[in-house]
C-alpha cells in the first residue's frame, strides 16, 4: 500500500521535470497524483525555480557578489537584451561576482581563483588531499556497536555545523531512544547563506567522507533510510554525489538512499522547513516543539545533519572523539570557514575551531584594502566593526558578542564599502526570502528594507526612528531563526557604524 501523502510528495519533482508552474502542467500534475490544483499552485509558486518557466539569467545579489560589481553586471547583461532575475546567493561567493545560466545548469563565474588549505592528513575533511573512499570507519562503527558510537561522538562534543552549534550527540540519543521504528536520517544540503560555499567543497573533494559520515549516522540510531536535500542550483554537486553513491554502492547498500532537489528556497534550509518541502509543501517552519528526533520526516523521528557535520563522523570514528575536541582551539574541532569580501584568496579553510579573523585572513592570501568591517556568518550575524578582530570566531565568543558563528561565511568589507548600502542589500536578502508566515517576519523585513532604502535616497534619519522596535517585534513574534534575526544588519550596523546613519546629503 502507498504511504499517505506520497502522491503530494511528488508533486515538486514533477512541475520541475515539467519545466515549471503553467495552467497544463498544472493540470496534468493534478490528475496524475489526485492533489488538487490549488494545492499545485500554491506550493509551485513558493518556489523560485519553478514559479516562473522560461529562461532567464539568475545574478547573485549575495553581499560578496555586491560587493565584486553584481549590480552593474546585471544592468550589463540586461543591456545586452538578456532576461535577468536577481537570486539571493549561488553558493559563489569565492568567485564572485556569479551568474547562473539560463537552463540552470553551469554557474558562471567572475573569477577562477580559489583558496584551500593544502593537504594535511591530519584534518578530518582534508578538503586538499586524496578522496577517502575506504568505508574503513564505517566497517569500525559496525564491529563497535551503536553505544561505542555514539560515546565517541559525545566525547568529540561535536557540535552541529548548520548553523546553530547543537550538540549532536544529544539529537542522536534523541532519535534512538524512540518507540517507532521507522527513522530517518536527513543531510542537509540546502547551503543557502550568503557567504556560505563550504559543503559545495565537501561535496565536490571528499563526496565519500559525507555518504560515510550519514551511514554511519544512520546505524547508530538504527535508521534505515537516508535522505540528502540538496539545493536545486548545485547540479554538478548532486551529480557527484550520485556518482559517489554508485562507486560506494556495495559498501552502504543496507541503506535506502534518496536524493530531494530544492527549488529555490532559501527558508528551506531551516530544518522543518525542509522537511515540509521534502512532504511536497510550502516550505514553511514547523511550530517547535515537537522536534525532528521526534516529530520529522512522514512524522517519524529524523536525525538531521548539516553537510560538514556528517563529514566530520568518520575521522572522529577512526581517531577517536578525544582526538577531535583536542583540535580545536577554543571549542572542540576544526571548522571549514568560508572567506570571501575583500580577502586577496577567497575561500574554504580547514583550521581549528576558534581561530581569529586575522589568522583566517592570513591564510585566505591577507586583508584587500583597509578592513573597517566583517560578516561572520551570513546575513544573520549583522556586522562586526575591524576593532572586534581579537574575537575567536566560534560559537560562544561571537554570541557573546551579540552575532554569531553561523555557518561560518565570514564576508570581510574594506573602506570602499558604504555600509548603510551594505546594510540595505542584506536587509533585502530577508524580504525577499521570508517565507510570510509570520506577520512580524513578513511585515517587518519589508518595512525595514524600505526604511533603510527611504533613508540612503533621502538621507532623513528619521526614517530609522522605529526600527530598534520593529527589531524587537521581530525577534519576540517570529517563529523561526529568519526572523528573528533578521533585523541584525541594521541594529549592528547602527551601534558600530553610527557615522554611516548620520544625516547624509542626497545620492
Ligand atoms: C533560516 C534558516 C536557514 C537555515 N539554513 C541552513 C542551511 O542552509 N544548511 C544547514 O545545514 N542548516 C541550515 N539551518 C539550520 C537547520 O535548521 C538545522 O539546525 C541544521 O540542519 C541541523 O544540522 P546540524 O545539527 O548539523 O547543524 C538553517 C536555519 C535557519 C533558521
Ligand atoms: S519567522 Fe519569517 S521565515 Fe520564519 S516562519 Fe515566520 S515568516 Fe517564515
Amino acid at each position: 500500500m502507498q504511504k499517505k501523502g506520497a502522491q503530494r510528495e511528488r508533486i515538486l519533482h514533477l512541475l520541475e521535470e515539467e519545466g515549471g508552474v503553467t495552467e497544463d502542467v498544472v493540470r496534468r500534475i493534478s490528475l496524475e497524483t489526485g492533489v488538487p490544483e490549488a494545492d499545485i499552485w500554491g506550493t509551485g509558486l513558493f518556489y523560485t525555480l519553478v514559479s516562473k518557466p522560461g529562461k532567464r539569467v539568475r545574478v547573485c545579489d549575495g553581499l560578496s557578489c555586491r560587493i565584486k560589481g553584481s549590480d552593474e553586471l546585471f544592468s550589463k547583461l540586461r543591456d545586452a537584451g538578456k532576461e535577468c532575475e536577481p537570486v539571493s546567493c549561488l553558493g559563489q561567493c569565492d568567485r564572485a561576482p556569479a551568474t547562473l545560466d539560463e537552463d540552470l545548469e553551469q554557474v558562471c563565474y567572475g573569477v577562477e581563483a580559489r583558496g584551500i588549505v593544502p593537504d594535511d592528513p591530519e584534518l578530518p575533511m582534508n578538503l586538499g588531499g586524496p578522496v577517502r573512499d575506504s568505508y574503513s570507519s564505517l566497517a569500525k562503527a559496525r564491529e563497535t556497536g551503536s553505544d561505542a558510537v555514539i560515546a565517541e561522538i559525545e566525547a568529540a562534543k561535536l557540535q552541529g555545523r548548520g548553523g546553530a552549534g547543537f550538540p549532536a550527540h544529544i539529537k542522536w540519543k534523541g532519535v534512538r531512544g524512540q518507540k517507532e521504528t521507522e527513522r530517518y536520517v536527513i543531510c542537509n544540503a540546502d547551503e543557502a547563506e550568503p557567504g556560505t560555499f563550504k559543503d559545495r567543497e565537501i561535496i565536490l573533494r571528499q563526496p565519500h567522507l559525507l555518504l560515510e559520515g550519514l551511514a554511519i549516522a544512520a546505524y547508530a540510531v538504527e535508521a534505515k533510510d537516508i535522505c540528502i536535500y540538496i539545493r536545486g542550483e548545485f547540479t554538478s554537486e548532486r551529480r557527484m554525489i550520485e556518482k559517489a553513491l554508485e562507486a560506494a554502492s556495495e559498501k552502504i547498500s543496507d541503506f535506502t538512499w534518496t536524493i530531494y532537489n530544492g527549488h529555490g528556497a532559501y527558508i528551506c534550509g531551516e530544518e522543518t522547513a525542509l522537511i515540509e518541502s521534502m512532504e511536497g509543501k510550502r516550505g514553511m517552519p514547523r511550530l517547535k516543539p515537537p522536534y525532528p528526533t521526534e516529530y520529522g520526516f512522514r512524522g517519524k523521528p529524523t536525525l538531521m545533519h548539516n553537510v560538514e557535520t556528517a563529514a566530520c563522523v568518520p575521522a572522529i570514528v577512526e581517531r577517536g572523539g578525544e582526538w577531535f575536541k583536542d583540535l580545536g582551539k577554543t571549542e572542540p574541532g576544526t571548522k571549514l570557514y568560508c572567506v570571501s569580501g575583500h580577502v586577496n584568496k577567497p575561500g574554504v579553510f580547514e583550521l581549528p575551531l576558534g581561530v581569529t579573523l586575522d589568522e583566517l585572513v592570513e591564510v585566505a592570501g591577507g586583508y584587500d584594502g583597509e578592513p573597517v568591517a566583517f560578516s561572520p556568518g551570513g546575513p544573520s550575524s549583522g556586522f562586526l566593526p575591524i576593532s572586534r578582530r581579537d574575537v575567536p570566531l566560534d560559537f560562544g565568543h561571537l554570541s557573546k558578542e551579540g552575532s554569531m558563528l553561523g555557518s561560518a561565511g565570514l564576508v570581510v568589507l574594506n573602506d570602499s564599502v558604504d555600509m548603510a548600502k551594505a546594510t540595505g542589500w542584506q536587509l533585502d536578502f530577508f524580504e525577499r526570502e521570508s517565507c510570510g508566515q509570520c506577520a512580524p517576519c513578513r511585515i517587518g523585513t519589508r518595512y525595514l528594507r524600505r526604511q533603510v532604502d527611504s533613508f540612503i535616497g533621502e538621507g532623513d534619519p528619521d526614517a530609522l526612528e522605529f526600527a530598534e522596535d520593529v527589531g524587537w517585534e521581530m525577534e519576540e513574534g517570529s517563529i523561526c531563526g529568519l526572523g528573528m534575526v533578521a533585523a541584525k544588519p541594521l541594529e549592528s550596523a547602527m551601534k558600530y557604524f553610527p557615522e554611516a546613519f548620520g544625516s547624509r546629503s542626497k545620492q
